[in-house]
C-alpha cells in the first residue's frame, strides 16, 4: 500500500513541498504520496490526528502551525529542542516523532549548494521569531566564529539568544554600527509586508553572502537592498525549502534524495 504525506499548513495552496517530495520520491523508487493539507487556524492538533487515524505516516508543518507541532509530538529529536518548534511529524505505532530540518536545511544550502564553508565566519542573524529560532543551533554547530542575533525589537533577541547560553550575541538593529560580517541571514517576515529591516549599509562586508530565508518570483525586498549595499553574493530560501524536504524525507524514509536536480526543476532551469 502506498504511504502517504502531507504538508500542514494554513495557507497551505502555494506550498512546493508536494512537488518537492513527489520528485523525491520518484528518484528513489519509494511508494509514497504527499499531498496538501489545510488546517483550520483552531483545528491543528484534529487535522492531524485526523489524517494519522486514516493511515498518514507523518506530515511536513508550515505556518503558523510549527509550536502546536512540537506540543503534540510524543517524542522530540534535539533539533526540535532547541529551535522550540517541529517542522516534521513522524508517526510511528503509538509515537509521535517531532522533529526539526530547518536549521539543518539552511546550513547544507549555504555549505553545499552554495560552497561557502561556515567555519570561522561572522554570522549575523536577523530577526528572533520562529524563523530564527529553528536555525541557531544549526549555524553554531557548522564552528562560526560568531552569532550576532538582531531584531527590531531587543527584548525578543536577549530572549531568544539567552537559551543558547553566551553564544549567541544579542542586539537591536540600530546597535549594529559599521561591523561586517561574511553571511547576512534574514530570517524576518518583514518581505510579507514588502519591507526591510533596516540594517546598515556595512554590515554587509566585501565578499559577504546576502541569505534570505523567504522566497519568491524575482529578487526578494531584502536581497535587493543587500544587493544595493554591495553583499557580493545573493541567495534565496528556495534552496533552504528543498533541503528542508530532503532532510525529512530522510527522517520518514530512511534515504537521502539527491537535492540538485529538484532545486534546478524549481528554478527553471531544468
Ligand atoms: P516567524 O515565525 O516568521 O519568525 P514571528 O515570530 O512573527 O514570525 O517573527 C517575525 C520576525 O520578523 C520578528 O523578528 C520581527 O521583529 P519584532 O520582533 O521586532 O516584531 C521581524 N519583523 C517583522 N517585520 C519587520 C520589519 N518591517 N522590520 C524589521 N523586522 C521585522
Amino acid at each position: 500500500m502506498t504511504d502517504r504525506y502531507a504538508v500542514v499548513g494554513n495557507p497551505v495552496a502555494h506550498s512546493k513541498s508536494p512537488a518537492i517530495h513527489a520528485e523525491f520520491a520518484r528518484q528513489t523508487g519509494q511508494d509514497m504520496a504527499y499531498t496538501r493539507l489545510l488546517a483550520p487556524l483552531d483545528r491543528f492538533a484534529q487535522t492531524v490526528e485526523a489524517f494519522r487515524a486514516s493511515g498518514g505516516k507523518g506530515v511536513n508543518v508550515t505556518l503558523p502551525f510549527k509550536g502546536e507541532a512540537f506540543h503534540l509530538a510524543t517524542e522530540r529529536t534535539g533539533r526540535a529542542l532547541s529551535a522550540r518548534a517541529v517542522n516534521t511529524l513522524r508517526f510511528d505505532d503509538q509515537r509521535v516523532l517531532g522533529d526539526n530540518t530547518d536549521g539543518a536545511g539552511l546550513v547544507r544550502d549555504i555549505r553545499e549548494n552554495l560552497s561557502l564553508p561556515l567555519e570561522g565566519r561572522r554570522v549575523l542573524l536577523v530577526g528572533a521569531g520562529g524563523a530564527a529560532s529553528g536555525v541557531i543551533q544549526a549555524l553554531l554547530d557548522t564552528g562560526i566564529a560568531t552569532l550576532v542575533l538582531a531584531n527590531r525589537t531587543v527584548e525578543r533577541a536577549r530572549d531568544l539568544a539567552q537559551r543558547f547560553g553566551g553564544a549567541v550575541e544579542p542586539c537591536g538593529l540600530d546597535a549594529l554600527g559599521d561591523a561586517g560580517f561574511d553571511v547576512i541571514v534574514n530570517a524576518t517576515s518583514a518581505s510579507l509586508s514588502g519591507e526591510v529591516p533596516p540594517l546598515p549599509p556595512g554590515v554587509f562586508a566585501s565578499g559577504s553572502l546576502a541569505y534570505d530565508m523567504m522566497y519568491g518570483k524575482g529578487e526578494t525586498p531584502f536581497l535587493a537592498a543587500a544587493r544595493a549595499a554591495g553583499a557580493a553574493r545573493l541567495a534565496d530560501g528556495l534552496g533552504m525549502l528543498v533541503e528542508q524536504a530532503a532532510a525529512s524525507f530522510e527522517v520518514w524514509r530512511g534515504v537521502r534524495p539527491q537535492t540538485a536536480p529538484v532545486l534546478a526543476m524549481l528554478r527553471g532551469t531544468e
